[in-house]
C-alpha cells in the first residue's frame, strides 16, 4: 500500500503587533467602514522590526511539533513569499532554529496557494517512502513588501505562520490528505506580483518595482472560479459531493470571496470557516493559521469532512480534502 499523508498536529504564531483599521485609516484615504465591507478585516498582525519569517515560522513549527508529540521529521518545508532573504531558502533556517540537524528543508512559492502546494510535495515525500514526518509551515512577513503608501494593498495584509506535521499513515484513516487538484496561469502573472528583485531591466529605475501590486477587482473573480474550480476537481478525486462538506477553510484573502465562493460551488455559507477580520490576509500562512485557529475554537471537529482551497499568484490555485482527526493543540 501507498502511505498516505496524515495531518497529526498543528500550531501558529502571530507576531505581537496589532494594527488596527482605524491606525491605517489615519495615514491612508480609506475607514473602517471600507475596510471592514470590502475585505470583512478588522486587524491584523504585524512583524517589528528585526522579526524574521522564520522567526515565525519556527514558532508555529515547534507548536506543530508539539501537538504531533514529536522531537524530530525527516523534512521541513516552508511556503512563503516573503523569505529571509532571496537566497537561501529559509526552511534550512527553520530547521536550524528548531535543532532539527541536517534534515531535509526546503521552500515552496507559490505565494497565497504556497501552503497547499507544499502540503501536496509533502505527501509527495511521505507517498514515494522518502519521508514518513513532514513539518509543513507557512510563513509571511507580508508587510516588508507592502507599500505603505498604497491603500489597495496595506489594509488586507498581515503577518503570521502556521504549520502541520504531516506522518505516513493509511489512506482512509482520519486526517488522511485526499488527492490534491492544482493548477497554474502564468498569462496572468502580472496580476499579483513584486516586479523587480529579478534579472536587471535596463530601462527600470532603481526605485521602482520593489512592492507588491495587485489588480483585486481581476483577482477577485479569478479567485472566486479557480477555487471553485479545484474545488469540484478534489471533490471529484476524493469521490465526495459537496454535501458531504461540513467545513470549508478557504485562502482567506477577503470575506467576499470566501462568501462568494461558498455560493459558486453550491455550499451554505456558514460552512464557510473565516478569521480573517482577526488576522487579514496573511498569504501563504493563511490556511495553516485559519485551521489552527479553526481547530482552537472547534470550528473543526473529529469526524468533519474539511475542504481546503487556495488561490494566489502565478497565477496559481488548488484543493484537497481530508476527514478532521482528533488532534491535540500544541
Ligand atoms: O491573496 C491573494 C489573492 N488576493 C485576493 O484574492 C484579493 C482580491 N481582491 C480583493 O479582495 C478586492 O478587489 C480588494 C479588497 C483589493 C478591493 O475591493 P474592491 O471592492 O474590488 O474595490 P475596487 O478595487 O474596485 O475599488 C473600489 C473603490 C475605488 O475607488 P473609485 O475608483 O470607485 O473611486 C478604489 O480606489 O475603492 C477605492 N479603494 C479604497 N477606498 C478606501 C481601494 N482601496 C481602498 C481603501 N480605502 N483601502
Amino acid at each position: 500500500m501507498t502511505p498516505a499523508a496524515v495531518l497529526a498536529g498543528l500550531g501558529s504564531q502571530l507576531p505581537p503587533r496589532l494594527v488596527t483599521n482605524d491606525e491605517l485609516a489615519a495615514r491612508l484615504d480609506s475607514s473602517d467602514e471600507w475596510i471592514r465591507t470590502r475585505t470583512g478585516i478588522r486587524q491584523r498582525y504585524v512583524a517589528t522590526e528585526g522579526l524574521l519569517t522564520s522567526d515565525l515560522a519556527a514558532g508555529a513549527g515547534a507548536l506543530a511539533l508539539k501537538s504531533a508529540g514529536l522531537a524530530q521529521v525527516d523534512a521541513v518545508l516552508v511556503a512563503t513569499t516573503t523569505p529571509d532573504r532571496p537566497c537561501p531558502a529559509t526552511a534550512p533556517t527553520v530547521a536550524e532554529k528548531l535543532g532539527l540537524g541536517q534534515v531535509a528543508a526546503f521552500d515552496v512559492s507559490a505565494v497565497c496557494t504556497g501552503f497547499l502546494y507544499a502540503l501536496a510535495t509533502a505527501s509527495g515525500l511521505i507517498a514515494s517512502g522518502t519521508a514518513r514526518h513532514v513539518l509543513v509551515i507557512g510563513a509571511e512577513t507580508f508587510s516588508r513588501i507592502l507599500d505603505p503608501a498604497d491603500r489597495a494593498t496595506s489594509v488586507i495584509f498581515g503577518d503570521g505562520a502556521g504549520a502541520v506535521v504531516l506522518r505516513a499513515g493509511h489512506p482512509e484513516e482520519p486526517g488522511a490528505l485526499g488527492p490534491f487538484a492544482l493548477g497554474s496561469d502564468g498569462s496572468g502573472q502580472d496580476l499579483i506580483t513584486v516586479p523587480r528583485g529579478g534579472p536587471p531591466a535596463p530601462a527600470e529605475t532603481a526605485t521602482d518595482g520593489y512592492y507588491f501590486t495587485m489588480q483585486g477587482k481581476t483577482v477577485f473573480r479569478l479567485a472566486v472560479q479557480r477555487m471553485g474550480q479545484s474545488i469540484r476537481a478534489a471533490l471529484d478525486r476524493a469521490g465526495l459531493r459537496i454535501d458531504d462538506v461540513d467545513r470549508l477553510v478557504g485562502h482567506q484573502a477577503n470575506l467576499r470571496i470566501l462568501l462568494r465562493l461558498a455560493d459558486e460551488i453550491g455550499l451554505p455559507r456558514e460552512r464557510s470557516y473565516s478569521h480573517i477580520a482577526e488576522v487579514g490576509n496573511t498569504a501563504a500562512a493563511s490556511l495553516p493559521l485559519a485551521l489552527d485557529h479553526a481547530h482552537a475554537e472547534g470550528a473543526l471537529r473529529p469526524g468533519d469532512r474539511v475542504l481546503l482551497a487556495a488561490f494566489g499568484g502565478g497565477l496559481t490555485w488548488g484543493a484537497v480534502t481530508l476527514t478532521w482527526p482528533a488532534v491535540d493543540r500544541g
